[in-house]
């Protein structure tokens, strides 16, 4: 792949001399879902799949972007003079977001770069293709422009800072946290309260994790995403009318049934419900993870997901046929929707003995039911964001 993306970089731009080589991953989340924003504990981790960029430095002030996945945009070019979002520049509004934060942040580019990048995380499949751009994008400009001052902590936050006010997608923390990360058989136990965070291996010697991609992307995510955290902001400040609380994740499920009904609305209580709910079940899937029950960090996942179904409803039609079908395979021991839903992927912790059935099993039951094709990813933890050594 090293030599696909090189050889583009010199059919558009001429010699590599002195450019850069970069890979950022994907990310996969265990539990934890929808409580990045509000306070509460992830359970993520980085992918071997991911984006992978040549970039160098121009002398003049223009940016160029290049995707060998999507060439339909050919070369994208934007000015460091207008850094503002485009609908023509496509998918290029991602790196140019993080030039632009970078901007607001205080560090401005005194000359522009030539970008050229491919990845392998399927695309609208909930992997976190965009976190893995901007935290990409971050490594290449600290990189090019022997920028010293952001740690990558720093660039996880610029990458949703960019996402944020860039490109309008409301989003916690989570996915850029851990594409910046990552690191190889671990997965992050994050409090994105505090940004605190520890690393848990992730040794299944009779397991494996599978991704397995619906193929479906429903509208209206970005639109239902930003409705779904309004709607833990409205519970939160009803709550806070009698609590001292800062965000959901401050509260246990005892506390938060003895106050529900100070939140006006039912479903507001509902979706409340799930964020509190969802943040004890991470903490005590990770302490589960650490004892080595997997059998209870299986169930954990299950209800993380009858949860998101059920009260949070940021499932859909065919994600719930693929866990449905999940947990009807002997050696499944845990399988729900991961990421922020209305379509994307499922993620299971299959024994090895059934990994086999379980791809043919779900494969053509998903079929029958959908007429679709479903397909199926192993999971291997790796790295997060970084220069690879040329
Ligand atoms: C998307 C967002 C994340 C997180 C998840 C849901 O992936 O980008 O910040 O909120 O949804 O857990």
């Amino acid at each position: 792949m090293k030599e696909k993306l090189f050889a583009k970089f010199k059919e558009f731009f001429g010699s590599t001399e002195g450019a850069g080589f970069y890979f950022s991953p994907g990310r996969v989340n265990l539990i934890g879902e929808h409580t990045d924003y509000n306070g509460g504990h992830v359970f993520p981790c980085a992918l071997t799949l991911g984006t992978y960029g040549i970039a160098k430095r121009r002398t003049d002030r223009s940016m160029h972007f290049y995707s060998i996945n999507l060439d339909s945009f050919g070369v994208v070019e934007a000015s460091l003079d207008d850094l503002t979002n485009k609908a023509a520049y496509g998918w290029a509004n991602y790196p140019l977001g993080v030039v632009w934060a970078f901007a607001q942040k205080g560090i401005t580019l005194d000359t522009g770069f030539d970008m050229v990048i491919w990845g392998n995380i399927p695309n609208g499949s909930g992997l976190s293709s965009s976190a893995s751009l901007e935290v990409l994008t971050g490594v290449i400009l600290t990189d090019l422009f022997c920028i010293d001052r952001f740690s990558m902590t720093d660039l996880a936050l610029i990458g949703q800072y960019s996402e944020n006010n860039f490109n309008g997608c409301n989003c916690g923390i989570m996915d850029q946290f851990a594409v910046a990360m990552g690191k190889k058989d671990h997965a992050i136990f994050l409090d994105t309260a505090t940004l605190n965070y520890e690393y848990a291996p992730v040794e299944l010697e009779d397991a494996k994790i599978i991704i397995t991609n619906s193929k479906v992307k429903h509208s209206l995510v970005d639109s239902k995403y930003n409705e779904r955290r309004q709607e833990c902001a409205d519970a939160l400040a009803a709550l806070q009318k009698e609590l001292d609380i800062n965000t959901l994740g401050d509260l246990d499920m005892d506390t938060f049934e003895k106050f529900k009904e100070v939140i006006p609305d039912p479903v507001k209580v509902r979706r409340a419900k799930h964020a509190v709910a969802e943040n004890q079940r991470t903490i005590e899937a990770v302490k589960a993870l650490k004892e080595g029950n997997i059998t209870r960090f299986g169930e954990l996942m299950n209800q993380s997901h009858i949860s998101l179904r059920d009260d949070y409803e940021v499932s859909c039609e065919e994600i719930d046929i693929l866990v449905d079908l999940a947990w009807k395979v002997p050696g499944v021991t845990g399988s729900r929707i991961t990421g922020g839903g209305f379509g994307g992927c499922t993620v299971s912790i299959v024994e090895n003995s059934a990994v086999d059935e379980f791809i043919k099993a779900v494969g053509r039951g998903y079929q029958e039911k959908t007429g679709g094709e479903a397909e199926f990813y192993t999971v291997e933890i790796g790295g997060g964001a970084r220069r690879i050594p040329s």
